[in-house]
């Protein structure tokens, strides 16, 4: 039997436990962004918890670098207000400044410098003492894996690489709380488990709060506490991973190829409590929407022992975010990304034969 959704071996990794009662390191309450006419970002509300990873999850421009933009002083907020660690970010942006790290959507390393020149021009930026510099920047180097690289030039980097020195630079005046903003668009799948193993480690060393934007499912299913599900500006669901999962109604699909079944086999598997729909497709092969995969499963199996019909193949795979998404948005979090893709990449005329 294969199941979907194979737990990894960072499965429950970074998430860590977050005490119930930790106080909010960040809150956002009936935030608004709008230019002009347009809102970006129409009233939202969350808040995070100390030592929580919180994933914004959304397509291309739900306004997630927009909210992270607010919340971290570089734009002003139309309405609402946002607090983190506890400092209102439009009353008091300096003191909200000082507590946090933020590493933005664009890579933004200088290129002509070396790995360690990028990490001491933002020590000495972020008014690190001289004494503890040294000693920072040593650290840093280590917990993003590039010290044997320190004394290269950041332009002979890999993607994945200037994307763990910006971590590291972002954590160089030991903020609380962390920011990161797309952080591993554009990267290959091996760099973006390298990164994912970086905040992980980071996190289990340091009393960090982590706030996180991404598209992509895995990235937010794997790292986050908890997941807050954002359209058009608008926040559609909140909640952890497993529980939006099992948000979604018949929230397991187990595809179930049985050898020559009698005619009534259908509805009989229509029959089994749980089951929410049954489809049935080529050659004695059905597909059974459950809303309890392993009962649905369990008794399927007994089914088809009692009435000596010969099962053939069996897989069961649980919910996924993509499912989620879709239950929220009414629309595939793919489909967006492809039109979003098309939309930025327009045929070049310079290029046209
Ligand atoms: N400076 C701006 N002026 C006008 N519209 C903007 C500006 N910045 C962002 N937007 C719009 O706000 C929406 C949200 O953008 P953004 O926050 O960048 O989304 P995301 O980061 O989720 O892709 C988009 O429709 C974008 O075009
Ligand atoms: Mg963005």
């Amino acid at each position: 039997m294969a199941s979907g959704n194979q737990p990894t071996s960072l499965e429950g990794f970074a998430r860590g436990g977050v005490a119930a009662n930790a106080p909010n390191a960040i809150e956002v309450n009936h935030i608004v962004k709008k230019y002009g006419d347009f809102t970006a970002v129409d009233d939202v509300s969350f808040a995070v918890k100390e030592g929580e990873i919180f994933g914004l999850l959304g397509p291309n421009g739900a306004g997630k670098s927009t909210l992270i933009r607010m919340m971290t002083t570089l734009i002003p907020i139309t309405s609402g207000y946002a607090r983190i660690a506890g400092h209102d970010v439009a009353k008091d942006p300096d003191a909200a400044r000082r507590s946090i790290g933020v590493i933005p959507q664009a890579l933004t390393s200088d290129l002509d410098l070396t790995v360690q020149e990028n990490l001491s021009i933002y020590a000495k930026l972020y008014d690190v003492p001289t004494q503890r510099r040294n000693a920072a920047i040593e650290e840093l180097l280590e917990l993003v894996d590039l010290t044997k690289w320190r004394d290269a030039q950041t332009k002979t980097l890999s993607g994945g690489m200037r994307r763990r020195l910006e971590i590291a630079r972002g954590l160089v005046h030991r903020p609380k709380i962390f920011f990161l903003d797309e952080p591993t668009t554009g990267l290959d799948p091996v760099s973006r488990v390298a990164v994912w193993e970086m905040l992980t480690n980071i996190k289990s060393q340091r009393q960090l709060t982590i706030l996180i934007t991404t598209h992509y499912m895995d990235e937010a299913d794997r790292l986050c506490n908890r997941i807050a599900i954002v359209d058009h500006g608008k926040l559609v669901a909140l909640d952890t991973p497993e529980a939006l999962k099992n948000s979604v109604p018949g929230s397991t699909v187990i595809e179930v190829q049985f050898d020559n079944p009698p005619a009534d086999w259908e509805q009989r598997l229509h029959s089994l409590a749980d089951v929410t729909s049954v489809q049935p497709e080529s050659a004695g092969m059905f597909r059974v929407l459950t809303s309890d995969g392993s009962r649905t499963t369990t008794q399927l199996v007994e089914m088809a022992v009692q009435s000596a019909v010969k099962l053939k193949t069996l897989t069961v795979q649980n919910t996924t975010l993509d499912d989620v998404f879709v239950h929220y948005t009414g629309r595939q979090l793919r489909d967006e990304l492809v039109k979003a893709f098309s939309f930025v990449m327009p045929p070049r005329p310079g290029l046209q034969p």
